[in-house]
Formats: structure tokens, C-alpha cells, sequence
């Protein structure tokens, strides 16, 4: 029931309750990853279950994949679907730029894939994660699991010659085991507080061979949708500016609630 939602989850939701209504009927829509992203796909269930919305859903990690499936939502893959017109996803942090921090949840190669093949990336978010300047979450870069500790100390020495504020990494585990991705790579978290040019950052990591990709989102996300904990929810488009505010009535939407866990 609604009242069990904890404050951080109704931002959560509003966001994305927020963010569902933008997709239209016959969309191909991406699909994001983490809490905030798993309560749209629920919005999207539900309207598609309710209202008969017809969309093509794009997942970016396995999980997603399988509570859309669940849902009755219909997916398929990237290559099968080519381009999309809509991605909502969550977000680590993002800055007044809409530059992000992803890759929390270890899903961010499949998200910049996704975000990157559509005609416009959407992100929820809670309030908290807007930052004036990115860094203090720790930023994942996947790497590949062949020489991951050259990779690890040639990312180290790359971060003497940057604009941040700490210089320590660490690899992300699974229990005692390195976490391993969808894509069968390892993350290694940089702990940088502060990063004073994202821009340069991203392109810098991107050059070392055994770097994937960076959690760095340069240029990708085009509107964030910002949940309150008292239903508030903001709309701020990069390109037109175009600022909305709006409260969500969440006791209206018990159904959605009932199979939460
Ligand atoms: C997944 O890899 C991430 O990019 C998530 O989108 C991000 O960590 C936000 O997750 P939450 O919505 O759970 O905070």
C-alpha cells in the first residue's frame, strides 16, 4: 500500500510515474536499470495492462529484462529494435549540464548503448541526486577482466593529470568475488569527490585499451524528471528550458503497490 513507501521511494516513484506518461503508443522505448527505473517499468506494466499501451521495450541488464517480461511488457533486443524513440533511466548523480554518474547498479555499458541509440534519453531521479559539480558517488568504469590491474594502475596514473579532488580506486565485489557484469567485465570504482571537467575525464578513460566505458553520460541525457518525497515532481528540459512542476497524487495508485514486495 502506498503508506509503506518509505519518502525516498515516492520520489522515486513520482519520477517515474512522471516519466511513463511520456511514452506513447507504438513507442520503442529503452529500458533503465536500479530502483527508480525498476518502479517505470511498473508504470509501464500497469499501462499496459490497463490501458493496452503497445510499446517495444529495450532492457539494459538481465533484471530489467525479466521484470518487464513479467509485467507483460514485450522486448526485445537492441539490434532487433535498431533505434529507439525514448530511454528512461536513473541516474547516480547529474549536474545542471544533465551530465550524469551511472553505473551504480553495474549496468552502465548496456545503458550508454541504449541511451545512445535513442532519439531522446529521459532520466528519474530523486532530488538528492542533483549534485553542482559530479564526483562524490564513486564513478564505475567497466573494464575487461585480461589484465584488469595494469588497466586498474593505468586509470590510476591518468588521474595525476586530472582535475579531481581524490585519486583511489577500488574494484567492485560480489561477496569475495569480483562483480561481473552482463557483458563479462569487472568495475573498478573511482573515488574522485569532485570532478572538475567531466567532458575531458570521460574522453581520457576512453582511451585506455582496456577500459569499456566510463559511468560518465557526456551529452546523452536530454530532460530530467526529479521526484520530491512529498509527490513534487520537476520536469526540466535541456533543450528548450522548459521547466514544470506538478504534484502526484500517489493514494490514487494502490494497484501498482499491491505486488510489491
Ligand atoms: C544502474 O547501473 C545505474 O546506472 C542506475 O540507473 C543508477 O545507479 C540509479 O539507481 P537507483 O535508481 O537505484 O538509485
Amino acid at each position: 500500500m502506498p503508506a509503506e513507501l518509505s519518502p525516498i521511494d515516492k520520489a522515486k516513484y513520482v519520477a517515474a510515474r512522471r516519466a511513463s506518461a511520456l511514452v506513447e503508443d507504438g513507442m520503442k522505448v529503452g529500458l533503465g536499470t536500479g530502483s527508480t527505473a525498476a518502479w517505470m517499468v511498473r508504470c509501464l506494466g500497469e499501462r499496459v495492462r490497463d490501458e493496452g499501451l503497445r510499446i517495444t521495450g529495450v532492457p539494459t541488464s538481465s533484471r530489467t529484462g525479466a521484470l518487464a517480461r513479467q509485467l507483460g511488457i514485450e522486448i526485445v533486443t537492441l539490434d532487433e529494435a535498431k533505434w529507439l524513440d525514448l530511454t528512461i533511466d536513473g541516474a547516480d548523480e547529474f549536474d545542471a549540464e544533465l551530465n550524469l554518474i551511472k553505473g551504480g547498479g553495474a549496468a552502465l555499458l548496456q545503458e550508454k548503448i541504449v541511451a545512445s541509440a535513442s532519439d531522446r534519453m529521459v532520466v528519474i531521479a530523486d532530488a538528492a541526486k542533483e549534485v553542482a559539480q559530479l564526483g562524490a558517488f564513486p564513478l564505475p568504469v567497466e573494464v575487461v577482466p585480461f589484465g584488469w590491474q595494469t588497466t586498474r594502475t593505468v586509470i590510476e596514473e591518468l588521474l595525476i593529470s586530472m582535475d579531481v579532488l581524490g585519486r583511489t580506486t577500488s574494484l567492485r565485489l560480489n561477496g569475495t568475488q569480483p562483480l561481473v557484469t552482463d557483458e563479462g567485465h569487472y568495475i573498478v570504482d573511482l573515488h574522485l569527490n569532485r570532478i572538475g571537467n567531466p567532458r575531458a575525464l570521460a574522453l581520457a578513460l576512453n582511451q585506455i585499451p582496456g577500459v569499456v566505458e566510463s559511468g560518465l553520460f557526456i551529452d546523452i541525457c536530454d530532460m530530467v524528471v526529479i521526484g520530491g518525497t512529498d509527490g513534487r515532481v520537476e520536469t526540466r528540459d535541456l533543450h528548450t528550458g522548459a521547466i514544470t512542476q506538478e504534484v502526484i497524487d500517489v493514494s490514487e495508485d494502490s494497484n501498482i503497490f499491491k505486488d510489491i514486495d
